[in-house]
């Protein structure tokens, strides 16, 4: 079936700004009369929230990097069959914080899975879907995990990972990967990845939103 929708996700390492800066682009978006579905992974569906919790349990230590991956895309491919793809056919505005980028980024970059294998199961769970764009919250590696609010400045006060989920306890060089290999991925696809500088300001970080959806025409 053919694709009349817009798929937009929003990716960058935790406290990138993702969450609130979603919340403005769905305000935008909306006030230009195009109807917006908002959704997450890894989750957005019933089955994929379920997911979700084993994969962000800091007591599965145990998890192997594989079945880490596996997971990501069990949960993606019901969220394409589920929510993603019958909302794109209703021509709607699909809004995602995080999709397939965060596999190239945390399973590959961070955890140094092999690129081919992740194109693999991409190409088995979405075939020929792509987001049309990728908003790339981009900020440093010290201030993001401040931000998050788990991490202390000079990384990393013990009491702080009490409250971490899995992904949140891995370590800054962990994180500089993670980062690095988003860079890559946006410098790789410049027509899709967009770079929002979300250590600035919050109207600044506006203000670079609402350039990058006038440019698209989306507000
Ligand atoms: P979440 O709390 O949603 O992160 P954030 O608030 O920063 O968006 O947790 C999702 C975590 O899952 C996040 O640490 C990144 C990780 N993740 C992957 O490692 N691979 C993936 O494919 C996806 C979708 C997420």
């Amino acid at each position: 079936m053919t694709q009349t929708g817009l798929f937009i996700t929003l990716e960058g390492i935790d406290g990138a700004g993702k969450s609130t800066a979603m919340e403005y682009i769905n305000q935008r978006i909306s006030q230009a009369s195009r109807k917006t579905r908002l959704t997450r992974e890894p989750g957005g569906t019933v089955v994929g929230e379920q997911i979700r919790e084993i994969l962000l349990n800091p007591h599965n230590q145990a998890l192997s990097m594989d079945a880490e991956l596996l997971l990501m895309f069990a949960a993606r491919a019901q969220h394409l069959n589920e929510v993603i793809r019958p909302a794109l056919e209703c021509g709607d505005v699909v809004i995602c914080n995080r999709f397939t980028d965060s596999s190239y980024a945390y399973q590959g970059g961070g955890r140094g899975i092999e690129e081919t294998r992740i194109r693999l199961l991409q190409d088995w769970t979405q075939q020929e879907l792509q987001p049309d764009l990728t908003l790339l919250f981009n900020i440093d590696v010290e201030t993001g995990l401040c931000r998050a609010g788990k991490r202390s400045q000079a990384d990393l006060d013990d009491r702080f990972k009490v409250y971490a989920d899995r992904f949140e306890q891995e370590t800054m060089d962990f994180f500089e990967r993670v980062r690095n290999c988003y860079l890559q991925r946006a410098r790789r696809y410049p027509e899709r990845y967009r770079l929002v500088e979300s250590g600035q300001p919050l109207d600044n970080v506006k203000q670079q939103i609402d350039h990058i959806l006038q440019r698209e025409g989306l507000c």
